[in-house]
């Protein structure tokens, strides 16, 4: 079943996801050589608190974070820890908040310092791909055309997307019906309506598709140790243009004090 938002809930879950957007903001800027990865975390815990919201990720089938640290060749739900971040390397952070009752969910994959050429453009691709889905997430459109827009965007430019973790609908719950794969899977997918709120979230490999878990239970490496980027936004489904809800500047003023 896909829950459709109404305007009520959409009055509580744009906040919501405003200061995902916010705190994702944050917390790159806070990203600099030297910094660990458990810094990260706890600096993230600290600007959740301040707005007075918490992780929708602590606790989440066990997850022990507050957010997702990946770095390098770790695509999705790496673990904070007493990791140094250097020169060079590419963190995805993604951050998953409850605020209002409702959950935003938002991803960026930035250069710690700066990066190498191959890095930074798999971190452009892996955006602007985002953006291409997201130009599809139109009313009488379908799941598969924001799936579609991304594969061939992504492919369009030498790399590939990760199969075995997708996008979703988010709200009242982290992981709502439908799922929105970042390829064309051939399943049948559902018609786009106004009220539908989704995380679309491109996983894009500098090299091959695929992807296994570590020992640790959670943190998502690729199988070839090539570098990996995510970025997510949750988007709602309008009459019209789609109304990308994790963007940083809606935060409402009164919340935005430091
Ligand atoms: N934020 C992830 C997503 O975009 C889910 C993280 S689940 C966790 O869907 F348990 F790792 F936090
Ligand atoms: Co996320
Ligand atoms: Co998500």
């Amino acid at each position: 079943m896909i829950v459709l938002k109404s305007e009520r809930d959409l009055e509580a879950m744009r906040p919501a996801c405003a200061l995902a957007g916010t705190v994702l903001d944050e917390i790159a800027a806070f990203v600099q050589p030297g910094v660990t990865t458990r810094d990260i975390d706890e600096f993230a815990a600290s600007r959740i608190r301040h707005f007075g919201a918490k992780s929708a990720f602590l606790g989440y089938r066990k997850y022990p974070c507050q957010i997702c640290i990946s770095v390098n060749e770790q695509v999705v739900h790496g673990l904070a820890g007493p990791r140094v971040l250097r020169m060079g390397d590419i963190v995805s952070l993604d951050v998953g908040v409850i605020y209002n009752g409702f959950i935003g969910d938002t991803a960026r994959t930035v250069a710690v310092g700066g990066c190498d050429v191959p890095a930074q453009k798999l971190m452009d691709v892996t955006e602007k791909a985002l953006y291409e889905g997201i130009a599809q997430a139109l009313p009488g459109g379908r799941v598969v055309d924001i799936s579609r827009a991304i594969q061939n965007y992504v492919e369009g430019n030498g790399f590939s997307t990760v199969r075995e973790f997708v996008g979703h609908g988010v709200g009242r719950t982290m992981h709502e019906e439908p799922q929105v794969p970042n390829f064309v899977d051939g399943k049948s997918s559902p018609k786009l309506r106004p009220g539908m709120t989704l995380a679309i979230e491109p996983m894009v490999n500098s090299g091959l598709p695929g992807v296994k878990v570590l020992n640790d239970g959670w943190t998502v490496v690729t199988q070839d140790g090539s570098l990996s980027a995510h970025f997510e936004h949750t988007v709602l489904i309008t009459e019209s243009e789609p109304e990308i809800l994790t963007w940083p500047e809606k935060v409402p003023s009164k919340l935005k004090v430091s």
